[in-house]
């Protein structure tokens, strides 16, 4: 491969959306950021120079980093944020992946407007293993807030409640025209009549899973977080914060204008957010007098469209493509998953709103993790947090319910190559919410899901074991659970997290510790010079 040089200057720029103007950080002065294009074995470098007034640092959200961790970018737990003024150069290889993934700020909430994309192309005079599109285009779905995201969340910890939901999803940038501002333009996609497209499509909201459909056409999915799928078609995408989706998009229908939209998914009966972003696909051979062909999106608590499309997604599984799922378990994990109240005597109703996994609410340290594991820096982090949810209790039925979460920076230590299965049980001591698990470092194998209480007993007889989702991003049910696996080969210390930010900020997250292997082939690449001090 060859090495791909990339700046990112983190500015300041101004922006109008939904008829108000505000400052945003941005990286390049553009939003959404830069797209990275690398092919399958190449060398990245980004230099990132922070000129702004926060603390900055980006994840390369998917790319396996393998003995790189360095390079990961979740601030203190791979490295210390870049500070005002200063830079800091991101370099890895992309290892046996291809696709569609993201890059964001991985500090507070920057990366409601700090992302862009990641195509990564097959190698060189590699196909893709379906027809090749006549175009590609790039789809990013996020959200805007007219008020400054800093301020939304550090109100709402202050408070100890729910932050605000956003103001409107967006497609690209845009919102496309919206009640409380008609003018807005929305992002158009022009489409020749007879060729076939492919959407790279990227979840990079903060808060919002989404339902993503074109009105009068059917889409072919053909590669999730950078892993082929079989072809499944379908008229609605569900994608999750962190999932990114490559489809297939023919335009055969009559030339014309057809409505596209980015819609929430959202089961819990505790909050409402119904903005709908808005773009449209246009035909280029339109007459100016067409109408525009509409669409209904799903109703936002359309937990049947959502596990019909979880449910139809398999790895393609072919022969140059294998899914090497783990047969066998080394580590049998199970990880409660949910949100807590603890108590809070400076809040407004003197308890705040927590979110944990296996009753831990993870604390952020001031020392990056993998730093204090490198150099063997104690009392940064403790190797306690549990295999298993501490107190047994009905996860998803009522009952006795732990409100009451601890605290901690706690990892769970992985030997090297060791074969792992985490089951991700989500609970209802709130409300049951849907949370889609991000995994850094690893791709995993999605091997079964369900509803009600996970039973080791009788649960694994139905994994499938053959060619399951690879992903690095999978949601749990609301009142469910989902099980993946992996093969911990890759050596550092990896971030596991809900990837809604505002449960993130919660404390629902955890990082494991994988050991380095015997040979220097197998360990971790000693840290950049210009890593960020802490
Ligand atoms: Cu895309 Cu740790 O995140």
């Amino acid at each position: 491969g060859r090495t791909r040089h990339y700046t990112f200057n983190v500015v300041m720029k101004t922006a109008t959306r939904l008829c108000s103007t505000k400052p945003i950080v941005t990286v390049n002065g553009r939003f959404p950021g830069p797209t990275l294009y690398a092919r399958e074995g190449d060398n990245v470098l980004v230099n990132v120079i922070n000129q702004v007034k926060y603390n900055v640092t980006i994840h390369w959200h998917g790319v396996r980093q393998l003995r790189t961790g360095w390079a990961d970018g979740p601030a203190y737990i791979t490295q210390c944020p870049i500070q005002p003024g200063n830079s800091y150069a991101y370099n890895f290889i992309i290892t046996g992946q291809r696709g569609t993934l993201f890059w964001h700020a991985h500090i507070l909430w920057l990366r409601v407007t700090v992302h862009g994309a990641i195509v990564i192309l097959p190698k060189l005079n590699v196909p893709y293993p379906f027809p090749a599109p006549y175009k590609e285009e790039v789809i990013i779905l996020g959200e805007w807030w007219k008020a400054d995201t800093e301020a939304v969340i550090n109100q709402a910890l202050k408070t100890g409640l729910a932050p605000n939901v956003s103001d409107a999803h967006i497609i690209n940038g845009h919102p496309g025209p919206m009640s409380d501002c008609p003018t807005s333009k929305g992002f158009q996609l022009e489409v020749k009549s007879g060729e076939t497209y492919m959407l790279r499509i990227i979840n990079a909201a903060l808060n919002e899973e989404l339902f993503f459909k074109v009105a009068g056409h059917q889409m072919t999915v053909v590669e999730v977080d950078a892993s082929y799928t079989k072809p499944y078609k379908t008229d609605t995408i569900l994608i999750t914060p962190g999932q990114t989706t490559n489809v297939l998009l023919t335009a055969d229908r009559e030339a014309g204008r057809y409505l596209v939209t980015a819609s929430t998914f959202m089961d819990s009966p505790i909050a409402v957010d119904n903005q709908t972003a808005m773009a449209t696909v246009h035909y280029t051979n339109t007459l100016s007098t067409s109408i525009l062909t509409t669409t209904d999106p799903p109703p936002q608590n359309a937990t049947p469209v959502a596990s019909n499309f979880i449910d139809s997604l398999r790895s393609l599984n072919s022969e140059q493509y294998p899914a090497r799922v783990p047969l066998t378990v080394d580590h049998s994990l199970l990880f409660t998953v949910g949100l807590g109240v603890n108590p809070c005597p400076t809040c407004v109703n003197g308890s705040r709103v927590v979110a944990d996994m296996n009753n831990v609410s993870f604390t952020m340290p001031t020392t990056a993790i993998l730093q204090a594991h490198y150099f063997n820096i104690s009392g940064v982090f403790t190797d306690d947090f549990p295999g298993k949810p501490p107190i047994d209790f009905n996860y998803t039925g009522s009952g006795p319910k732990n409100l009451g979460t601890m605290t901690g920076t706690r990892v769970y230590r992985l030997p090297f190559n060791s074969s792992v299965q985490v089951v991700l049980q989500d609970t209802g001591i709130i409300a049951p919410e849907n949370h889609p698990l991000h995994l850094h470092g690893f791709n995993f194998f999605a091997v079964g899901r369900g509803l009600g209480n996970y039973n080791p007993n009788t649960s694994p007889y139905k994994f499938n074991l053959v060619d399951p989702v690879e992903r690095n991003t999978i949601g749990v049910p609301s009142g469910g659970w989902t099980a993946i696996r992996f093969s911990a080969d890759n050596p550092g210390v990896w971030f596991m997290h809900c990837h809604l930010e505002v449960h993130t900020t919660w404390g629902l997250k955890m990082a494991f510790v994988v050991d380095n292997g015997i040979g220097p082939d197998e360990s971790l690449l000693p840290p950049p010079k210009d890593l960020p001090p802490c």
